[in-house]
């Protein structure tokens, strides 16, 4: 990875991303871009930025050669909640912005990162350790994508050489950008919600497990697999990687800890919780601990304990 180009720059994932890739690889050469430009946010300001709808094939590919791009890290996507609001929306951007990006992967050779998620999984897969390769019948459009996604990845490695790579990415829990419309958002919003205000509704129900990793460990896993050795992956895209499963009593108790007065009650959201239901307890990561070392650092009490201070750190209060 020398000029990296990343799509969706400016969203949870991408904000903490560039920051963190123009540390170790040079501002000059991660070149963030977006649908949106944030005029004082450091993604825009210290280095590189252009506006990039990834539905304009020939602006990503002009852009791409611009700058000489020999990586593309294509974030740029409708998560969940969002997706399944407007289906027909979320297709053209997941999957043409996805198709878009491998071309100017393959036309360009470039070595090419996306993420999938435990939204590609569904009622008939597995629910409790699920397997790196199972039952993918998900009922939800994002989920639609992810697992044509991870198909149309492989596709582009076999088919056309590109050095295609992901991983399906659980609950993501970060302070820096809030998170873009995902069922798995709850478990951000509670941190806010309990230093502000000391309580929180959850729109999860009790007793509902999903897979959930600190933004820190996240970040790491995508630079870790695009640094790894490609002959040892067997399975390049979609890696199941996941840090913690818990349910919103889980996370309520471990604040507590640190706010006792903290109290939480719920008002179930019918369309997250479904979403919900349909996707794993808790995944297996042996595929991506094998192929390419993963590990997480962060459990639910060491993210706690991090995501408090951090917020008190920001203002939040
Ligand atoms: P986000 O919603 O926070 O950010 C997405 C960004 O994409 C936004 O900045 C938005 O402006 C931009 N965007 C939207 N439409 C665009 C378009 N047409 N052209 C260019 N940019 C556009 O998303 P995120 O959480 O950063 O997720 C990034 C990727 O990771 C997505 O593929 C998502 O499915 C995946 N993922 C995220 C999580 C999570 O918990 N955050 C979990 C699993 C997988
Ligand atoms: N956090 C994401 C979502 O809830 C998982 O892909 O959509």
């Amino acid at each position: 990875m020398k000029k990296i180009l990343v799509t969706g720059s400016l969203g949870q994932i991408g904000t903490e991303l560039v920051e963190k890739m123009r540390g170790i690889y040079g501002n000059d050469n991660v070149i963030a871009t977006d649908l949106r430009k944030v005029e004082g946010n450091p993604v825009v300001d210290a280095g590189p930025f252009e506006l990039l709808d990834v539905t304009d094939a020939q602006a990503m590919h002009d852009i791409a050669k611009k700058y000489n791009a020999d990586t593309i890290i294509h974030l740029a996507a409708l998560l969940s909640a969002v997706a399944e609001a407007k289906p027909q929306v979320a297709w053209n951007i997941n999957m043409g912005g996805l198709v878009n990006a491998l071309e100017v992967a393959r036309e360009l050779d470039c070595q090419f990162f996306t993420p999938s998620s435990i939204g590609a999984f569904g009622p008939s897969t597995p629910k409790v350790g699920t397997p790196q390769d199972t039952i993918q019948r998900p009922q939800t459009m994002y989920g639609v994508n992810k697992v044509a996604g991870e198909l149309l990845c492989d596709y582009y490695y076999k088919k056309f050489g590109v050095d295609t790579r992901g991983v399906r990415f659980p609950g993501l829990i970060s302070y820096v950008a809030p998170p873009g419309g995902g069922t798995t958002d709850y478990a951000v919003d509670i941190y806010y919600e309990a230093l502000k205000n000391k309580k929180y509704t959850s729109y999860i129900d009790k007793g509902t497990y999903m897979d959930m990793m600190y933004m820190p460990d996240a970040l790491n896993a995508i630079i870790n697999l695009m640094e790894a050795d490609p002959s040892k992956l067997q399975h390049r895209n979609a890696f199941n990687i996941a840090a913690m499963s818990f349910e919103p009593e889980q996370i309520a108790a471990e604040i507590k800890k640190h706010i006792p007065e903290f109290t939480m009650d719920y008002n179930v959201d019918p369309i997250r919780q479904a979403i919900a239901n349909s996707w794993p307890d808790s995944i297996d990561c042996a595929a991506a601990q094998a192929e390419w070392g993963f590990k997480a650092e962060y459990d639910l009490a060491k993210m706690t304990t991090d995501m408090l201070e951090k917020l008190a750190e920001k203002g939040i209060k």
